[in-house]
Order: C-alpha cells, then structure tokens, then sequence
C-alpha cells in the first residue's frame, strides 16, 4: 500500500503535472471545496458520501489510519480529483473516482485507476470492485477499458441519502476471485 509519505506525479494531455497524495485530517476543506467546484451532472454521478464537516472528519481518519486508501488529485493546493479504495484491509475493496469538470477528458482517469489497482495488487487483494449508474456511458467504457467486468446490477445509497440501481464492477487480480460478500455502501 501506498504510506503516507508517497506522493505520484500525473500529467495532463496539455503536460500539467498534478500530485496524487493522500488525504489527511488537514484536507478537509479541500476535499468539501472539490464537491463544490462539480458540475450537476457529475455530482449526479459522484456523490459517494455527504461533505458535511462529521462525514468528512470521518472519511480522512479512515484515510489516516489506512482503513481506506483515499487519495486527492492536486494542481498546487486546488484538489482537482478524488480517488479511493474503500476497505483497503478486505479482500476486495471498493473503488471510487471523480474530477471536477476542467479535468475530465485531459486522460487522468486511467493512470488513476491504474495507482489504485497497482495499490491493491501490491497488498495481496484478490479483486477490486465499483458501482456505476446505469446513464454513465464515459465511466463505463472507461471502467471496462481497465479491466472491470458488469457482473450484476445493485442498489445502492447515494450521499444525497436517495437509492438508485447501479452496475457492479469486478476487475480480478486473481483468477477465479469470488466478488465481495459485503454491500456496497460507503464506510463513512
Ligand atoms: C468518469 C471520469 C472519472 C473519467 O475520467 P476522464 O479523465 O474524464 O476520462 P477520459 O475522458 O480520459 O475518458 C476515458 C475513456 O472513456 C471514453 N469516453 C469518453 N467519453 C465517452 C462517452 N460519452 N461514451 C463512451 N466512452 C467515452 C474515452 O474515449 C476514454 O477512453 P480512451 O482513453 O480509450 O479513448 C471523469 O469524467 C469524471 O470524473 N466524471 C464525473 C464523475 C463520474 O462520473 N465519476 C465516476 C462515477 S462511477
């Protein structure tokens, strides 16, 4: 697993670097300011928790204890993405990915996806799961061009607390790996 310390450099298509790092207690108002700056349309489709200051508290001790995996996307001290593997200690933990809008299509999602696979593969995880609504056509080709596979449908509690049905996603870093036996709901 990636420690504390670690920090990656990604480049955008136009050569701007960002540093991955994880988040800390410190981050949360660049965490809630990241929620902010999403368009309605991707906060439709990324709203993995509520940014309510004791949500948010929570979701970066899990982080600080290395119970979760979350990490930020930074352009300087501006949090332009948010990544994560929920339940990094289980055998198959859960995967999240969102930026804001002037970064999407610049060719982010993939060499993210690829840290936190490369994350769970290094910590003897068997599999990584997500869950996609059913309208999000980018992430779903994005998701199967990383090696995920649409195994069955779920519903699911969205942080606005509504429950809409989602595609489950496996990508098996072992052949054979049963899928996760626990719901797919936020640890926060
Ligand atoms: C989904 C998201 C993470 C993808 O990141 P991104 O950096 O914008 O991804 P890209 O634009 O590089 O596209 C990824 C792939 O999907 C493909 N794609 C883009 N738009 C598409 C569309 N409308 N339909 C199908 N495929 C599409 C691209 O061709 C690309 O594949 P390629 O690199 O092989 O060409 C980002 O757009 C985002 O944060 N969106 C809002 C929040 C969200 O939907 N999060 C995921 C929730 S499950």
């Amino acid at each position: 697993m990636m420690t504390f310390e670690d920090r990656r450099i990604l480049r955008c298509r136009d050569g701007l670097a960002l540093t991955a790092r994880r988040l800390r207690a410190g981050d949360a108002a660049a965490l809630q300011q990241f929620d902010r700056e999403l368009s309605a349309p991707s906060r439709r489709w990324f709203l993995p928790h509520p940014y309510d200051d004791a949500t948010v508290a929570r979701a970066l001790a899990r982080s600080e204890a290395g119970e979760d995996l979350t990490l930020g996307l930074f352009d300087g001290a501006r949090m332009v993405g948010y990544f994560f593997l929920w339940y990094a200690r289980r055998r198959v933990p859960l995967l999240g990915i969102g930026l804001v809008d002037g970064f999407q299509g610049q060719g982010l999602a993939k060499p993210m996806i690829r840290l936190l696979i490369e994350a769970a593969r290094e910590d003897g995880c068997e599999a990584v799961e997500l869950t996609t609504m059913l309208d999000n056509d980018r992430a779903f080709a994005l998701y199967q061009h990383c090696g995920f596979e649409h195994y069955k449908d779920v519903r699911n509690l969205q942080g606005n607390g509504e429950w809409v049905v989602e595609r489950a996603m496996i990508c098996r870093l072992r052949p054979g790996a049963a899928p996760m036996a626990e719901p797919h709901q936020p640890p926060v």
